[in-house]
């Protein structure tokens, strides 16, 4: 593999995705030993985000108290969700992380329609070339490839102009369909940051994942590579919100 899976439980990467559209992952790491603070602060982070991230999609907080360190937390939800939706998805991810990550000063989920983010390091602002990040993948592709790859890089070409011009939700989304040589097939593709970047660091951050997505998914008709500060999806079926169309 070109980057490093770190985080990340190798098993559920693999998975096949197609019929998947509730899945997540999630890593934590920084075990906490000795303080019950941070813990208890934690698990007030996960309810604070529940309540606040459906109202614009969005939510960024750091919370310190006396003499502790500060933890800062990030949720989003997809940029084509509804309010129900995300508060749905906010719960979920919230759900995971305190059973499973909630001993942990560090975590990341992704799920389809939300991301969140909490760490006692100020991320906020700051998306770097060695942040986490995984792909997922569908199977190898049955069509037409030599007409497939051209179209697919088009497709991820005008999302990334078409999110710096997206205002400030960063998220921009495309159907192409009746692609010459590629008889009833279409391309959804999606391009997103989180929004605490802004338009130059949303488009750097969205080259370099570019970059992995040209290595990594090559020959697939599905694919997705989603870093810690920007996410770049594209299947060959409608994953868009159903009820945000
Ligand atoms: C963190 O805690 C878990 C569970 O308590 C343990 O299995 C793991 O080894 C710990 N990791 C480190 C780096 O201490
Ligand atoms: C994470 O928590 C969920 C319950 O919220 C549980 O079903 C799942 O097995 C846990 N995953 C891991 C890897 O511990
Ligand atoms: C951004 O992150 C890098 C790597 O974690 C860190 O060295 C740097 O100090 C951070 N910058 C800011 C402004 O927080
Ligand atoms: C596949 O695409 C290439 C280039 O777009 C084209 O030349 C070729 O005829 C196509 N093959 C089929 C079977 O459609
Ligand atoms: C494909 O072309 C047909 C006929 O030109 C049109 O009705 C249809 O809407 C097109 N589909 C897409 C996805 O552009
Ligand atoms: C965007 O954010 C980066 C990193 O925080 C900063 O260096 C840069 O000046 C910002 N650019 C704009 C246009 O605000």
């Amino acid at each position: 593999m070109a980057f490093s899976y770190k985080f990340f439980l190798l098993s559920l990467v693999l998975l096949p995705l197609a019929n998947c559209e509730n899945f997540y992952l999630h890593s934590c790491a920084k075990n906490i030993t000795d303080d019950i603070d941070l813990h208890t602060r934690i698990i007030g982070v996960i309810y604070h985000l529940i309540q606040v991230t459906p109202i614009t999609g969005f939510a960024s907080s750091s919370f310190s108290s006396f003499g502790d360190s500060t933890l800062y937390a990030l949720a989003q939800c997809r940029g084509d969700t509804n309010t129900d939706l995300c508060r749905k998805c906010i719960k979920d991810s919230g759900r995971v992380l305190f059973t499973n990550c909630s001993n942990q000063a560090q975590a990341y989920i992704w799920y389809d329609l939300c991301f969140v983010r909490y760490d006692i390091v100020n991320f906020l602002g700051n998306w770097t070339v060695d942040g986490a990040e995984t792909s997922m993948f569908n199977s190898v592709d049955t069509h037409n490839m030599s007409a497939f790859i051209p179209e697919v890089i088009k497709v991820i070409e005008n999302l990334k102009s078409m999110v710096r011009t997206s205002g400030d939700d960063l998220f921009a989304k495309m159907v192409v369909g009746n692609i010459t040589n590629l008889e009833g097939v279409s391309i959804y593709g999606m391009a997103e940051c989180t929004r605490d970047m802004n338009e130059s660091t949303c488009r750097e951050c969205l080259d370099h994942v570019e970059g992995i997505l040209h290595k990594e998914c090559k020959d697939r008709s599905g694919c997705r590579i989603l870093h810690n500060s920007c996410f770049l999806r594209y299947e060959t079926y409608d994953f868009f919100s159903i009820e945000s169309r």
